[in-house]
């Protein structure tokens, strides 16, 4: 297979270049140049913010995905150009394209948000409808839920990583048993290929099945990976908000329990799971990117349009000083 990568540099992107070559398949990414591409990959290089698109005008490529989440424009663009010469185009899409407040159980065929230049969920949609207005039955929309594993630049699972290295008393909002949906970004890179080479179509929620982890086997995990003897003093929910604490942001990962985390964590995921999903095990993924975060020279690499989540310490001082 001939691969093209809309990005292929940072997180996502660099998983699907990863897992391609692993295949054998022959990869090129596109992208601006401003992180180093991964190893054994053919780079073309512009940037779609400013329609340069001119080292796309030739080549062919069996498929493409697509990870762009900036304004759809984009997306019409690099289809306009690449046109038939690309066979397939996968769109690394999001759950967060749902209407909000979602139904239970969400799946694909919930009611969508409006596409166009707007919030995340706005771009994202009309992304897709770029993919299919261009591509029709041949374009492929990943829906992903949280997406975490080696190479996140989003800063979720490496913010609990290293507060829980430091060590000490650290604040686990609870319940220990609250069950998550999340998806390792090696797990979503081969259900895309796979997806591709065997031609699926359409929507597809990408996340583990609900409760394929919890908040205490996560947790653990990265207790235990770190050896850092943290002690992890779990608080209610209602004693975390009540504290002005916002869950997802201050505590990447976590909701409390209501409508939000329903629509998070508690999503449908039957159609990817009968189109050969398999999820590893969170101890992997923990471990993995602990590994990675200790084999970098600095601190890890975060988006600049996203801020960065986390917890401040006085914050969690004063929750734990209560419990
Ligand atoms: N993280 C999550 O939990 C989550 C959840 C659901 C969905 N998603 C989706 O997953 C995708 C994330 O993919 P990712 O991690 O690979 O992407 P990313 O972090 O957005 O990386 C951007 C990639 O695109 C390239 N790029 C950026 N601006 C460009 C431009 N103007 N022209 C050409 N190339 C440009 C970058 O290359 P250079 O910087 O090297 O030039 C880089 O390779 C997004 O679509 C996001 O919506 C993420």
């Amino acid at each position: 297979m001939d691969l093209l990568v809309l990005g292929g540099t940072e997180f996502v992107g660099r998983a699907v270049v990863e897992e391609a070559l692993g295949r054998g398949w022959r990869v090129t990414v596109f992208h601006r140049g401003r992180h180093p591409a991964p190893p054994g990959v053919r780079v073309l290089t512009g940037d779609r913010a400013t329609g340069d698109l001119g080292a796309l005008a030739r080549g062919e490529w069996d498929a493409v995905v697509d990870t762009w989440s900036g304004p759809p424009r984009a997306v019409a663009d690099a289809a306009a150009v690449l046109g038939r010469r690309v066979g397939r185009y996968a769109y690394i899409s999001s759950r967060s394209v749902y209407a909000y407040p979602v139904p239970a159980p969400l799946d694909e065929t919930a009611p969508v948000v409006e596409g166009g230049d707007g919030d995340y969920a706005a771009v994202k949609r009309g992304g897709e409808l770029a993919a299919l207005e261009a591509y029709g039955d041949a374009a492929l929309l990943v829906r992903a839920g949280l997406v975490l594993g080696p190479w996140e630049n989003v800063g979720r699972l490496p913010w609990w990583l290293r507060r829980i290295a430091e060590g000490g008393d650290v604040l686990a909002p609870g319940p220990r048993e609250l069950e998550l949906q999340y998806i390792d970004v090696r797990d979503l890179a081969a259900w895309t290929l796979d997806a591709v080479a065997a031609r699926r179509s359409g929507p597809y929620n990408l996340v583990s099945e609900p409760g394929h982890a919890t908040m205490g086997a996560l947790l653990d995990a990265c207790a235990h990976v770190t050896g850092s003897g943290a002690r992890l003093r779990w608080a209610d929910p209602e004693v975390i908000t009540e504290a002005g604490i916002e869950g997802w942001t201050d505590l990447p990962v976590w909701l409390p329990p209501g409508e939000l985390y329903e629509s998070v964590h508690r999503g449908d995921v039957g159609k990817a799971l009968a189109a050969g999903l398999r999820c590893r095990p969170v101890t992997e993924t923990v471990r993995d990117t602990w590994d990675w975060l200790r084999s970098l020279p600095g601190p890890p690499p975060l988006r600049p349009d996203r801020p960065a989540p986390g917890l401040a310490r006085d914050k969690e001082a004063a929750v734990l000083a209560r419990l």
